[in-house]
C-alpha cells in the first residue's frame, strides 16, 4: 500500500520523507487554508520536494471554471493530480483532464456508486472518506471493501485512495482490505510505530546496557 501524507505542512512532509514514508501528498482547501499560504506557491513547493503524485484541489463548482483551475494546477508540475469533487461537474472535469493525460483524484466519495462513476470517468484515484463515514456511524472500511470488489470485478484501473484516515487502525484495516493508497495526517503515520511492548522492551535493554557497561563504538 502506498502512503500519501494528507497535509500542506512542508516540514512534516520533509520529516516523513526522511523515513521513506512519502509516496505522495494530498491537500484540500481546508489544509491549504490552515497553512495560511498561497495555494499555487505551497503546491509548487511540495512538488519540488516530492516526486510522487501531489493532489491539489479545485475550488470552483461549475465545470468550465473547474477545468480552467485544473489546467492551471496541472501546469505547476508533471506530478500534480487535480482533485475534483464527486459531482457531475467534477466528473465531467475528470473525464476531460484524464483524456488529456492529467492525473485526477475524485474526492468526497461516500458510496460505491459514486466510486463506479469516478472509474468510468477515468479517475486516477478515488478518495472514499473513511473517518467522516465513521463519524455518522457508517463503517467507512465496508465502503473500501465494496469499491475493491467492484473495481476488481471489472478491471478498473482507478486506484482506491483511502482518505479521511483518523487512526493507525484505519491504516491497518485499509491495508488488509486492499486499498491501493492511504492518505493520512503526519501524526497518524507516526503513531503507527508505537507499541507499548516495544517501549517496555527497549527500556529493559537500556537498563541492562547501563548495568553491564556495554559499548559498541
Ligand atoms: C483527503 O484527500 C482529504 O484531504 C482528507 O483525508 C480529509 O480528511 P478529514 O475528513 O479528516 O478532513
Amino acid at each position: 500500500m502506498k502512503f500519501f501524507v494528507d497535509t500542506a505542512d512542508i516540514d512534516a512532509i520533509k520529516e516523513l520523507q526522511a523515513y521513506g514514508m512519502v509516496d505522495g501528498v494530498t491537500t484540500n482547501p481546508s489544509l491549504i487554508a490552515k497553512s495560511g499560504r498561497n495555494i499555487l506557491e505551497v503546491i509548487k513547493e511540495i512538488c519540488d520536494i516530492v516526486p510522487g503524485p501531489v493532489s491539489a484541489e479545485v475550488v470552483a463548482l461549475d465545470h468550465d471554471t473547474m477545468l480552467a483551475e485544473g489546467r492551471k494546477l496541472a501546469a505547476i508540475a508533471p506530478n500534480i493530480a487535480v482533485k475534483v469533487p464527486l459531482t457531475w461537474a467534477g466528473l465531467q472535469t475528470c473525464k476531460v483532464l484524464s483524456d488529456a493525460g492529467t492525473m485526477v483524484n475524485v474526492t468526497l466519495c461516500f458510496s460505491a456508486n459514486q466510486a463506479l462513476l469516478a472509474a468510468k470517468a477515468g479517475a486516477t484515484y478515488i478518495s472514499p472518506f473513511i473517518g467522516r463515514l465513521d463519524d455518522i456511524n457508517i463503517d467507512g472500511m465496508d465502503l473500501i471493501g465494496d469499491i475493491r470488489t467492484i473495481y476488481d470485478n471489472y478491471g478498473f484501473e482507478t486506484q482506491i485512495l483511502a482518505a479521511s484516515i483518523r487512526t493507525a487502525n484505519h491504516m491497518k484495516d485499509a491495508a488488509l482490505i486492499g486499498a491501493d493508497v492511504a492518505t493520512a495526517p503526519p501524526a497518524v503515520i507516526k503513531a503507527m510505530a508505537n507499541h507499548m511492548l516495544t517501549q517496555q522492551g527497549l527500556d529493559g535493554f537500556m537498563a541492562d546496557v547501563k548495568t553491564a557497561g556495554i559499548t559498541i563504538l
